[in-house]
């Protein structure tokens, strides 16, 4: 591994498969830095957005940097690939929810559509979180059987997994270090030149399998992590203590920092990738594997509290507050507040869903949607949604029918 920062690339036509979360981000950027950049997405929506300038995520900055000048002159979207010097693939990498493998169909599709594309000295990096040997073992067949292409020698083959955090990419995309997994020496020097154009973090020069494994690693720490304070908390439960304020104590001791519990765990990275891990070495993945079992299960979990909670009341009417996988997010993908509510419905229960930050979800105000309420669940802890019940807890009360607030 190597860290010697490297001169930013000349300017490249840059071609960007996948134009979401990150790959949308990245186009811009490099936009930006001089490149000159195709979007290509299936979505065709999505394609126009682009060209008409709309931004999709919502981050003020990144609306901004679409419409800056330079970045409008600079990108342009569409719905096919077609040449370039660079190729970076950022297209979906979901679960196999049956197998609980990587779903590699959108990248497979990703990688056969630059194929009639490629030419010799192209540089393809993949930004899409993937298993440990993918490049190696996956990909670069895929890409020699199609073409007279020898990937290390005329074609350069890199992962470089992304990290940002949805709510604050504009900052993360350019700050966080970054790790350039090249198949081999020259390829981690290209790849390496292309972020240098924006990014402003440490660029780390690494293989392809470390760049695979380093990136699931990540988010399995975080799930391990989210899996031990889930089961701290269950056990001050089975005391009956508080378990936020025990472990509030035990992270005063000046090696420990516990994470709070939650609901369970979501977005597009942390329930997923553990799994990865485990399909590649499922004797060494138990630890991994029980972490996601454990939060896998909160959704059950908390459903039961709910039920147990307005168990006296006959027909509750139960209003869910926050949708989204975690507070201040819009990010509704894999979130456990969906499957609490989905659970709920499917016993039966009068369950009625609002988020204030999500599109089509109804969220009026505290106040209207409480009234003749049996039940105000708050599952996810916006900003917007503590301070309103802070603020109007008591005539809160007043409306509901039967006043249960219930906060995780
Ligand atoms: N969102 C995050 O915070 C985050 C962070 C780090 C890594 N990742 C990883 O990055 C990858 C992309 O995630 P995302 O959040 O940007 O997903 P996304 O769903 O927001 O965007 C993916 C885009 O790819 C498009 N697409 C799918 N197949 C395509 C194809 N064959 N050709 C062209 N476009 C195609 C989709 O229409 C979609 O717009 C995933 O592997 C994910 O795990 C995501």
């Amino acid at each position: 591994m190597t860290n010697k920062q490297p001169a930013a690339a000349t300017p490249q036509t840059i071609v960007v498969v996948g134009t979401g979360y990150v790959g949308l981000p990245a186009a811009l950027m490099l936009a930006k830095a001089g490149h000159k950049v195709v979007g290509v997405d299936i979505n065709e929506n999505l394609v126009r957005a682009i060209n008409e300038g709309v931004m999709h995520i919502r981050e003020s900055e990144l609306q901004t940097l679409m419409d800056d000048p330079t970045v409008k002159a600079n990108i342009h979207a569409q719905s096919t690939p077609c040449e370039g010097d660079v190729f970076i693939i950022a297209v979906p990498t979901p679960l196999d929810e049956r197998k609980k493998i990587a779903e590699m169909v959108y990248v497979d599709d990703a990688v056969r559509s630059i194929i009639p594309f490629l030419r010799p000295g192209n540089l393809v990096i993949i930004e899409s979180t993937i298993p440990p040997l993918t490049c190696r073992e996956h990909i670069t067949p895929m890409i020699e059987e199609a073409t007279s292409l020898k990937v290390g020698e005329t074609l350069y083959l890199a992962h470089c997994p992304e990290r940002i955090l949805p709510g604050d990419i504009f900052h993360e995309i350019v700050h966080n270090d970054r790790i350039i997994g090249g198949i081999n020496e020259i390829t981690q020097e290209k790849a390496a030149a292309i972020y240098a154009s924006f990014v402003k973090g440490q660029l780390f020069k690494t293989d392809d399998i470390t760049a695979e494994l380093a990136k699931l690693m990540e988010n399995s720490y975080r799930d391990v992590n989210i899996a031990l304070a889930n089961e701290f908390n269950a056990v001050a439960e089975t005391l009956g203590i508080d378990g936020r304020g025990v472990i509030e104590l035990a992270n005063r001791h000046p090696r420990v920092n516990i994470l709070m519990p939650g609901i369970g765990v979501g977005g597009h990275c942390i329930p997923i990738d553990p799994w990865f891990i485990k399909e590649i070495d499922p004797a060494n993945s138990r630890l991994i594997f029980t972490s996601r079992l454990i939060n896998d299960e909160m959704p059950h979990r908390i459903a039961a509290k709910i039920r147990h909670a307005v168990r006296g009341v006959s027909s509750p009417r139960i209003i869910a507050l926050g949708a989204a996988y975690k507070p201040n997010t819009e990010d509704l993908r894999e979130s456990p507040a969906l499957e609490i509510v989905e659970l709920l419905r499917e016993d039966g229960y009068d369950v009625q869903h609002y988020d204030p930050l999500v599109e089509g979800m109804g969220y009026t105000s505290l106040l209207e949607l409480a009234r003749d309420a049996d039940m105000l669940a708050i599952l996810i802890a916006h900003d917007d949604i503590i301070s309103e019940l802070e603020r109007s807890r008591s005539e809160v009360e007043q409306v509901m029918r039967t006043p249960i607030i219930y906060r995780y």
